[in-house]
């Protein structure tokens, strides 16, 4: 048998990608590549690459500018080192990358990582290999993406994709344009990754999609599901403590998924929903479909539905035309509305889509200064939120030890970190924790009386679920 090949894959960009890169280990796996956290030693390295934001593309040719030196030195120690480009920027870049940078033996679009053993099989043979074609629709009129192979369980939490693609179009993302129309799952093959992922342990499915609310998946029953009725059907499956999604549009929020949250403990009420913008005028100018109101509103039914329910998203500032108006419009809406969290950024102009013919108005200083003026505010929310956590008691997750020996740590409903003292056993499962105090962004905090157990005294508990062997 031939040593195992190493495999280093980095990636960036979001939870698609993340779950992509483990899809690519575990397919990579029966041709005998094990992981290796050191690029010198790899045999193939896979850069993962985002598009969404900022010069995503030059970043991935200086990356590629460092990698010739180590593939150089390893050819200089006779060994072949491959170098793949995968994600967006493959995606939108394609035949340009093998033209502009010689190291690289293969681009990957995200639709084709399932070739990705024929790829390189064909990288070896003729010397480079590309693929990026979108999948083409079926003799039934679907468009049928390549199926995810389930990843293999990792631990407590995993995600499963439901959906890819977007057909909002954005004008400022690339999003519709480099992972294609948007797509979804069948929801048997879905039941059937979250029955393999449950046997294996796992306790946590977050569901992804580039667009995720907007699932429209065939059922069994031959019906069309949504993602409130695949929600449910998942609720029911033994084992599965928690279910999550990512990342949602307002405009797809409808009553199924309402319901959903109303009915389904084991749906966490922690939703990311983003927004953009809080000013009408530059959500039209977005093509976001949608004004402040309408968000709003679509707030007051999750409310309404889960009282509980708490709220993240993102927001960009600084797009075309924007004036300071449309800005405090913006911080209007997030002080109206009170977010657990939020991620926001600097509009940057992506190449191809509607807003990069738009004439730009906002002056870096400007940009700097909305940013900091925004984000100083999300940050004071998100304090206040999770300040709000100390003397409650709460259910945490437990997931992994902790770095501090003896403390295992978990994750709230509103994925808060949160730390005890506590035997590795109670890994896999979920708690009361009573929040003693706040470090940064963990919690602290002891396990509720009924639970707390010395380790010396621990039982055997054939309820728990421990993972990640
Ligand atoms: N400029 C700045 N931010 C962007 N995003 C997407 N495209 C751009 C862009 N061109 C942000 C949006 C989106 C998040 C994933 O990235 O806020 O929700
Ligand atoms: Fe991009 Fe999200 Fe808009 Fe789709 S809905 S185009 S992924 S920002």
């Amino acid at each position: 048998m031939s040593p195992p090949r190493k495999l280093h894959i980095k990636s960036y960009g979001c939870q698609m990608n993340v779950y992509d890169a483990q899809r690519m280990v575990d397919m990579l796996a029966p041709e005998g590549f094990v992981e290796t956290a050191s690029v010198d030693d790899a045999d193939l390295v896979i850069l993962n690459t985002c598009h969404i934001r900022e010069k995503a593309s030059e970043k991935v040719y200086s990356e590629l500018g460092r990698l010739r030196g180590v593939k150089d030195e390893a050819a200089r120690n006779g060994r072949r080192m491959s170098i793949a480009v995968a994600g967006c920027v493959a995606q939108a870049e394609g035949a340009e990358i093998i033209r502009r940078a010689p190291v690289v033996d293969i681009v990957v679009g995200p639709q084709s990582y399932h070739h990705l053993p024929q790829l390189l099989a064909r990288a070896k043979s003729h010397g480079r290999a590309l693929e990026t074609e979108f999948p083409v629709q079926d003799k039934f009129g679907f468009l049928a993406p390549p199926d995810p192979e389930v990843i293999r369980a990792r631990g407590v939490s995993s995600f499963v994709t439901v959906q890819e693609g977007c057909d909002k179009f954005c004008t400022f993302c690339v999003v519709p344009y480099t992972r294609g129309a948007e797509v979804s799952r069948p929801v048997a093959k879905i039941i059937d990754d979250v029955l393999r992922l449950a046997d294996n342990g796992v306790r946590e499915i977050t569901l992804i999609g580039q667009n995720v609310n907007a699932y429209h998946g065939e059922g069994p029953d031959g019906r069309i599901w949504s993602l409130g009725d695949l929600l449910r059907r998942l609720a029911e499956v033994p084992g599965i403590a928690r279910l999550r999604y990512s990342t949602s549009h307002p405009r797809d929020v409808d009553d199924t998924l309402i319901a959903a949250h109303r009915d389904l403990p084991a749906l966490m009420p922690f939703v990311h929903l983003p927004v953009q913008s809080g000013s009408d005028r530059i959500l039209a100018a977005m093509n976001r479909r949608h004004g402040a109101d309408d968000y709003r509103r679509v707030i007051d039914r999750f409310r309404a539905a889960r009282q509980d329910i708490a709220f993240s998203s993102d927001f960009i500032v600084g797009f075309p035309s924007e004036t300071e108006e449309d800005f405090v419009a913006t911080l209007a809406l997030v002080r109206q509305i009170g977010y657990a969290g939020a991620y926001s950024f600097k509009y940057s102009p992506r190449p191809g889509t509607p807003a990069a013919d738009m004439q730009e108005t906002v002056s870096a200083a400007e940009m700097d200064e909305r940013l900091v003026r925004l984000q100083e505010l999300i940050d004071s929310q998100q304090s206040a939120f999770n300040l709000a956590a100390i003397g409650s008691t709460v259910d945490v997750l437990f997931e992994r030890a902790a770095r501090n020996p003896g403390q295992i740590v978990g994750r709230t409903a509103y994925l808060q970190p949160a730390h005890v003292m506590a035997p590795p056993d109670i890994i896999g499962q979920v708690l009361p924790v009573t929040i003693a105090s706040l470090e940064r962004y963990s919690l602290l905090g002891e396990l509720a009386a009924a639970h707390a157990r010395p380790a010396s005294s621990r039982m055997a508990d054939s309820s728990q679920m421990i993972t990640g062997a």
